[in-house]
Parts: C-alpha cells; sequence; structure tokens
C-alpha cells in the first residue's frame, strides 16, 4: 500500500494547491522536488557541456550524464548502457526508428502492422514510411471493445510483414496491449517490433530483456521527469546497424571533405549539445519511481480508475468507453455536451483533465466521436479526487441539460 499523504509531499504544485485534482498525468505527471532538485544542481553547480571540456566541472557533468544512462539501462534491466538513446521524447524515439530503421530496411511490397490504438507519434510515421518506399500500413482489427487482441492481430500477419508499431498502454483508452505474446509471434517469424511504451513505462516495471521487445520509446515527462527528454530503447545489434539521421556535433568520428564516420551507438543517435539537465532529471525520477515501487502505483491508480468508472456509469447521460481497462485511464463523454464545454466546469472545481481527440484521432473515429474527456490518475491521487471528479461531471451535465 501506498502512503499517499507521503507522495504527496514530494509534489511541490500539490503542496501549493492542496485542493487540485490533478487528473491530468498521462498528458505530463507531476514533478516531485528531488528531480527539480537535480536540474536545479546542474545549473547551479556545473552548467556546462558534455563530452567535449577537458576540465573537472565537464567531466563530473559528462559522468553525470553518461550515469543517468546507466540508471536507466538499470531500470529497464537493458543489456547493455549503449542500448539507452537519449532523444527529445517519445514521439522523437518513435520517429527515429521509422527515419532510420524503416527508411532502411522497409521496402516495397512489405508490410507494417499497427493499430487504430496508437498515438498520432507511434503510426503516422509508419503511414509516411510506407508511403514513401511503396510498402503497406495494415491495422489490426480492433475487437468489440477497442482493444488489440492477439487473435486479431493474427489475421492482419503475412509472411510480408516486416515491421510491427504498436503501443503497449492506449493513451485514449488505457488497454494494455498483449505485447510479450505478440513480441514472441513476431520473433518466430523474424519480424521486427517497435512498442509505444509513452503510457505503460511510467506506470508498470518493465523489463526489456523480459519484454524481448526490439523497440521502446517513452517521454520522461510523463513519469516524474523533465520536459523535453526521452529515450530510445533499441537491441544493440539492430541500433548499430542504423545510420544516424542527423548530423553535426558531437556525433561525429573522423570527418573529411570526401568521407564521414561516425561515433558508435548511442553517440552516433545524439547529435549536438545534448539535452543534459533532461537527462540528469530522468536519472533522478527513474530513481524515484524505484523507491516508490511501480507495483503499488498500478494497482493504486488502477482502483481510482475502477471506483471513478463505477460511479460516472451509474449517471444517467454519462458514457464511459473504456469500463474494462486495468490502467489509470479513464475515458467519457456527457452525452450531447461537447467535453470543451463541460471542462470549463471542471477547471472552475480544480478537476485537470484533457478534452480533445488526444492526438489518437483514429481511436477518437473509432469510437464515433469527436472528442473525448480523458482522466488520468497517478501515484498522487486520492478518492477525494475521484470524488471532485463524479460531483463536477454531475454538475456540468445538470447545467448544459438545461439549454
Ligand atoms: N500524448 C499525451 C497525451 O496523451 C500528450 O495526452
Amino acid at each position: 500500500m501506498l502512503d499517499i499523504n507521503a507522495i504527496r509531499a514530494h509534489f511541490p504544485v500539490l503542496n501549493k494547491n492542496p485542493k487540485l485534482s490533478y487528473l491530468d498525468s498521462a498528458a505530463s505527471s507531476l514533478k516531485p522536488q528531488e528531480v527539480i532538485d537535480s536540474v536545479t544542481s546542474y545549473y547551479e553547480n556545473l552548467g556546462v557541456n558534455v563530452h567535449r571540456g577537458v576540465y573537472d566541472l565537464s567531466y563530473q557533468a559528462t559522468d553525470l550524464y553518461e550515469g543517468a544512462r546507466a540508471k536507466i539501462q538499470h531500470f529497464l534491466n537493458a543489456k547493455r548502457e549503449e542500448e539507452i538513446v537519449f532523444t527529445r521524447g517519445a514521439s522523437a524515439s518513435l520517429n527515429l526508428v521509422a527515419m532510420s530503421y524503416g527508411m532502411k530496411y522497409i521496402n516495397k511490397g512489405d508490410e507494417v502492422i499497427t493499430s487504430e490504438l496508437e498515438h498520432h507519434s507511434s503510426h503516422m510515421p509508419w503511414f509516411n514510411v510506407c508511403k514513401v518506399k511503396g510498402a503497406t500500413l495494415k491495422y489490426v482489427p480492433l475487437n468489440e471493445e477497442g482493444r488489440i487482441t492477439v487473435e486479431n492481430f493474427k489475421k492482419v500477419l503475412t509472411d510480408k510483414t516486416k515491421l510491427v508499431a504498436l503501443t503497449y498502454v492506449s493513451n485514449v483508452m488505457g488497454y494494455i496491449t498483449p505485447i510479450k505474446e505478440i513480441i514472441k509471434i513476431c520473433h518466430e517469424r523474424g519480424i521486427i517490433v517497435s512498442v509505444d511504451g509513452a503510457q505503460a513505462v511510467p506506470h508498470m516495471k518493465i523489463d526489456v530483456q523480459e519484454l524481448d521487445c526490439d523497440f521502446l520509446s517513452f517521454s520522461g515527462h510523463k513519469m516524474c521527469g523533465p520536459t523535453g527528454i526521452g529515450v530510445l530503447y533499441g537491441k544493440y545489434k539492430l541500433l548499430d546497424s542504423m545510420d544516424p539521421i542527423e548530423f553535426g556535433g558531437d556525433m561525429a568520428d573522423e570527418v573529411y571533405k570526401d568521407s564521414q564516420t561516425y561515433k558508435a551507438v548511442p553517440h552516433k543517435f545524439e547529435t549536438g549539445t545534448p539535452i543534459i539537465a533532461g537527462v540528469i532529471g530522468l536519472g533522478r525520477a527513474v530513481e524515484f519511481l524505484d523507491e516508490i515501487g511501480l507495483d503499488n502505483v498500478a494497482k493504486h491508480e488502477n482502483m481510482l480508475a475502477q471506483e471513478a468508472k463505477r460511479r460516472l456509469m451509474e449517471l444517467e447521460d454519462v458514457e464511459v468507453y473504456n469500463p474494462t481497462a486495468e490502467t489509470g485511464v479513464v475515458a467519457f463523454n456527457i452525452k450531447g455536451v461537447h467535453p470543451h464545454d463541460a471542462a470549463s466546469i471542471y477547471d472552475k472545481n480544480g478537476v485537470c483533465i484533457r478534452a480533445g481527440h488526444h492526438c489518437a484521432q483514429l481511436i477518437t473515429r473509432w469510437l464515433n466521436q469527436i472528442s473525448t474527456t480523458r482522466a488520468s490518475f497517478y501515484m498522487y491521487n486520492t478518492m477525494e479526487d475521484v470524488d471532485n471528479l463524479v460531483n463536477s461531471v454531475k454538475e456540468a451535465r445538470d447545467f448544459f441539460k438545461q439549454f
């Protein structure tokens, strides 16, 4: 069991706004003091570049930067530190896989499998690769609940399938994809699997060796880390076989007028001065998550989301789209009320939620909606947040029903 009051004490935004019901952690989590301090400390005590300076401050900054890579390797149980590439976020990581691996290895006539549950950053890069290379993009048919199932996945698998790009946890529906089974099926056929872990890594303990994914992309800011930093985990052999997509500072090895070579993985993908403070902050964030225990976090947020859904489903004129989801995401609407209109009442009551298509238009269309409301729970949320959400939904429904 988590001591929620003790956890909340780590988050300055909650200390300053004790009545706030922050239910938008799937968009960005709040940041604990430890992470803020690690970023501030870098700027206050070092503030210099890494890998380049031949002086003590730069060596210290390099140790912190590369030390954070080791922390993330440990957090994911990756085989090698070099398998951790720092990027600007999950979107940049997913694009790196598509632009580097996809553009090199996907050819005319090949098939790539994705799904309608994807965030735009997961399927759009593959739409582009397939268009440019003359390959076919196929979508796993979702089941009646809107889930990816192994059975339905097999329906689109053929001997032309070269790569599978799927989300681990949907940012709209909160469903967990049976990704481990899918990866096993793919590897029996030599198919590469790129996993969008943006909504999974912050909420569940992932062991990349056990999962056996080829690529895993995620962002720091959804897991108590700073904004502007993300990770691409990739198996060393795959990363090593890929070409950089950005060229310039820090990634070059030997440069002549008629030839150029690059540093080894991961540095060949980290062009220019890296996101030093972000990396250091993310290193502290994964330690924080391990201290709290992600298994406890998952249980807690799921318990709150189940209670919120149970109570929302009792309300007349409220539709819940993901009653069986097993994570902290609640997807709903008030019938006949645009989520942005209802959001003004939520905001007045200090309830922070997200409304819109959540950068996932395919699943919003699948639901026959133009927009949905999403409440997403994390380690610091309480049953009072559930009360505040449900009461605000009732208030919004009653207010807009008058018109
Ligand atoms: N991708 C983030 C979300 O789902 C921003 O809200």
